[in-house]
């Protein structure tokens, strides 16, 4: 075993104390101070210093069946992280050694050495693992190359425009040739970010009126690809806009995570028929045999400004409820991050 010579003894982790229902408030979770585990044989210690918040953690608050279980009352929760190893009992892994694992949203976990995988500091930022090289950044490929099928030519809409996935999303379809593509996002700020940093050639606030009648502005000649992260009105007025053969990715329906009542659905969905529409749905935990294409494709338009990205980090485990709950209210620009 191979240890950091000073640990502090106090731990700190968010709990789920009740169920929200509804929008989560602070009551539901709690700060918890325990002992600093000790690995087990084959386990390592780390400690984090970036810490993963997403929308899918709202459906991991409620009991609902789900593909990620429920997150438990009383127990730490969970969630991407990146860290540096302090302590090592596992073959492969040193002190100092930086990994990704999923035991977030608190300062040290003890994990088996195989949920760890290591990353490489010198060639790329740590939190870049969690966002534009990491789960969202192969969300957006996936979604848009492989879901949407995309092809050169195509008119592509993208909802969450200035969030984590959907920068992505749009930035990935100018990169390989999309003919236009158009963002929608919650402010005027944001709008201006897609078209001025991002080379969006169209873009919206959605706050501003109905998404149907911006999205035909701005998509006069209808879309091709819409890859909606936020369901609700925005995927009404994608179906109302779609060209022949269009096609839906569904990653995310963020406008409807905290609804106490199921949504309604979509009117027009008839007109499926008469463009030969197809909405799939997706989750990228079934599409990681993408990843090394996803990483040798992406990775250098990382590094060569190709494509842009940008981070909200809120600093310290005490801000990690409150950086996830500005993800829901869209307090984030990019990937939301909490380095602790
Ligand atoms: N299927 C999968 O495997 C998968 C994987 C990762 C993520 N996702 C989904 O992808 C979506 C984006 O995730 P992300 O990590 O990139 O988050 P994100 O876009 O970085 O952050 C969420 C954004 O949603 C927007 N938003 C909040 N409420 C909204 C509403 N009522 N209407 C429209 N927009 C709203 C906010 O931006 P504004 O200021 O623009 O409102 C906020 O910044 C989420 O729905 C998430 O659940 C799915």
């Amino acid at each position: 075993m191979t240890d950091s010579p000073a640990l502090p003894s106090v731990n700190r982790a968010w709990h789920l104390v009740t169920r929200p229902v509804g929008w989560p408030k602070p009551e539901d979770f709690a700060l918890v101070e325990a002992e600093v585990p000790t690995p087990r044989d084959g386990q390592v210690l780390v400690r984090n210093l970036y810490v993963s918040v997403d929308p899918y953690m709202r459906g991991r608050m409620s009991a609902a069946k789900s593909y990620a279980d429920p997150y438990e009352l009383n127990k730490p929760m969970l969630g991407g992280a990146v860290g540096e190893v302090v302590a090592s009992r596992a073959e492969g892994f040193a002190v100092g050694d930086h990994v990704l694992h999923s035991f977030g949203w608190r300062e040290y976990a003890a994990l088996d050495a195989k949920n760890a995988v290591k990353v490489d500091p010198d060639a790329a930022p740590l939190s870049t693992y969690l966002g534009v090289l990491g789960m969202t950044g192969l969300t957006a490929y996936v979604g848009l190359l492989r879901t949407a099928s995309f092809q050169e030519g195509d008119t592509v809409f993208v909802s969450g425009a200035a969030g984590a996935v959907g920068s992505q999303v749009g930035q990935i379809a100018k990169l390989k040739g999309a003919s236009r593509v158009i963002g929608s996002a919650g402010s005027d700020e944001k709008v201006g970010l897609l078209v001025d940093e991002y080379g969006f050639d169209a873009a919206f606030n959605y706050k501003d009126g109905p998404v149907s009648k911006q999205l035909r502005a701005a998509a006069p000649d209808g879309i091709d690809v819409y890859f909606d992260n936020v369901g609700g009105e925005h995927l009404e007025a994608a179906i109302g806009s779609l060209n022949l053969n269009g096609r839906i990715a569904i990653c995310g329906a963020i406008s409807v995570y905290n609804n106490t009542e199921p949504a309604p659905g979509p009117k027009n969905l008839a007109r499926l028929i008469q463009t030969r529409g197809r909405i799939e749905g997706f989750l990228v935990g079934d599409h990681y045999d993408l990843q090394p294409q996803f990483v040798e494709e992406v990775g250098p338009w990382v590094a060569s400004g190709a494509l842009k990205y940008r981070e909200t980090v809120v600093e310290g485990i005490e801000n990690n409820l409150e950086a996830f709950l500005g993800v829901l209210r869209g307090d984030n620009t990019g990937k939301m991050i909490v380095k602790i």
